[in-house]
């Protein structure tokens, strides 16, 4: 398996530009399937989730065209099948929205049961409350999701989520859009990639509303057409950037970003000494490397993300005093990386959702294990502040999310190389 080898120690200084959003791409992806004719998708991340959906869609019958880097151009007039590659669905875990897009367009789907980052048990119930809401019947056997209807039950409905949940969320947008009548999601996630599906979904004919707030209200169209769209950037790529500086110090400007979707991740770096600087579409920031403690929650969206959780823990570890970090998406979220920083030299002691984390002068470089992707992307800023050597393995983990990692840490004066046993 391929690893990362980091000498840490040097400050991160120049310029980064920040990719289109991972989590908005896996989920327009897909949408592709209701548009009926061409559509064209630009910012479109170059990271193995992509590679693989974009494989998934091809499989199906979708006509995948990739003209120039970032951008996707996708025909869905000749889909042949509604049962996706299994052996791919499971490489994944966001393979599941294809359940609503071609329930959506086809009225059935069997779909295998995703793969994707196991730091918690991450059940769908609450997609196939949405899914049997519509009218369709939902049978989960052997691993599979399969879905049927009878044309004339399938329609609009309201659904009130029993928790926030952006899976379940987007995958009943998906699933109404194209369905006669009006659907009401009440309790929806609010995340910026949320409102970039409806924004998509809408520039091809669809008719969302609500996208953003806590009620997302879908009114059923008879078909969508082709268009151009391009994805936002990602929040959680800039946020570990960020991050990334505040942790080993230096100055650097993050550009292609919304600082709106970033407020909850730069106050809360604000807060711990680095100075923060906002641009329309950039972000600047400085820090000397030493920080102080603060306290964190993490939430749904606007709330700091699970997503930086473990990235915010590695500046605690590095912070004067005492710092405190609650979890309340994912409670066993900590054990993807927690023994992994321990090993380096971080106090962390964690009791339930919570962990108190004492800072230390430096961590020290030591061999460890990405256990999922944003636990790998800890471990490399740990290793880019650690003194010596930090080889992080499993980073196959980070290479599903953050596009041209490497590229990106080496023009910032990082010193980290790929290497492939
Ligand atoms: C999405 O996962 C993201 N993945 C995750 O990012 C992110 O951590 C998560 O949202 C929260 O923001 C993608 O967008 C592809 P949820 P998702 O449904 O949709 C419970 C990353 O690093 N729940 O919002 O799976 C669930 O157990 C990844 O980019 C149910 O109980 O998350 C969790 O406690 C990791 N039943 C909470 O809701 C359900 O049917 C939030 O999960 C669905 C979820």
């Amino acid at each position: 398996m391929a690893r990362y080898e980091i000498t840490g120690g040097n400050a991160l200084c120049g310029e980064v530009t920040i990719s289109g959003a991972k989590n908005a791409a896996v989920a327009i992806l897909p949408a592709a399937i209701l548009v009926g004719g061409k559509c064209r998708v630009e910012n479109v991340p170059d990271i193995s989730d992509v590679r693989i959906l974009l494989e998934i869609l091809r499989d199906l019958g979708v006509d995948v065209a990739c003209p120039e880097p970032g951008v996707v151009e996708l025909d869905s007039t000749e889909i042949k099948s509604t049962t996706p590659n299994p052996e791919l669905v499971r490489k994944m875990r966001a393979s599941y929205y294809l359940m609503g897009a071609l329930l959506s367009r086809f009225g059935q789907a069997n779909v295998a049961l995703p793969g994707g980052c196991n730091f918690a048990s991450r059940p769908i119930d609450q997609h196939i409350k949405g899914f049997r809401a519509l009218g369709a019947n939902v049978e989960e056997a052997d691993d599979y999701v399969n879905l049927t209807s009878d044309p004339e039950t399938l329609c609009g409905h309201r659904v009130s989520l029993d928790v926030v949940s952006v899976g379940a969320t987007v995958n009943i947008m998906l699933a109404a859009t194209l369905l006669p009548g009006q659907t009401v999601i009440e309790n929806a996630a609010k995340e910026p990639h949320i409102v970039d599906l409806a924004n998509f979904l809408n520039t091809m004919g669809a008719r969302i509303s609500g996208a953003g707030t806590d009620t997302v209200k879908i009114k059923g169209v008879e078909q969508l057409f082709g268009g151009t769209y391009a994805i936002i950037p990602d929040q959680i790529e800039a946020g570990t950037y960020l991050a990334a500086v505040a942790a080993t110090g230096g100055d650097v400007l993050v550009k292609n970003v919304i600082p709106k979707h970033m407020d909850c991740i730069t106050s809360k770096l604000a807060e711990m000494g680095a100075e923060i600087t906002n641009f329309d579409d950039a972000i600047r920031v400085r820090s000397s490397g030493r920080l102080h403690d603060t306290t964190v929650k993490t939430r749904p969206y606007p709330g700091f993300p699970t997503d930086m959780q473990a990235q915010i823990c590695v500046c605690m570890s590095l912070a004067k005093g005492v710092s405190r970090l609650t979890e309340s998406v994912y409670e066993t979220r900590f054990f993807g990386y927690c023994t992994e920083l321990q090993s380096m030299g971080a106090e962390i002691l964690i009791n339930g959702k919570t962990a108190m984390i004492t800072g230390c002068e430096r961590l020290r470089g030591a061999e460890v294990t990405a256990r999922d992707l944003r636990a790998g992307a800890a471990l490399i800023i740990a290793g880019l502040a650690a003194e010596g050597v930090t080889t992080v393995r499993n980073i196959h983990f980070v290479e599903r999310g953050y596009e041209n990692i490497i590229q990106k840490l080496t023009a910032l004066g990082a010193q980290i190389r790929r290497l492939d046993d």
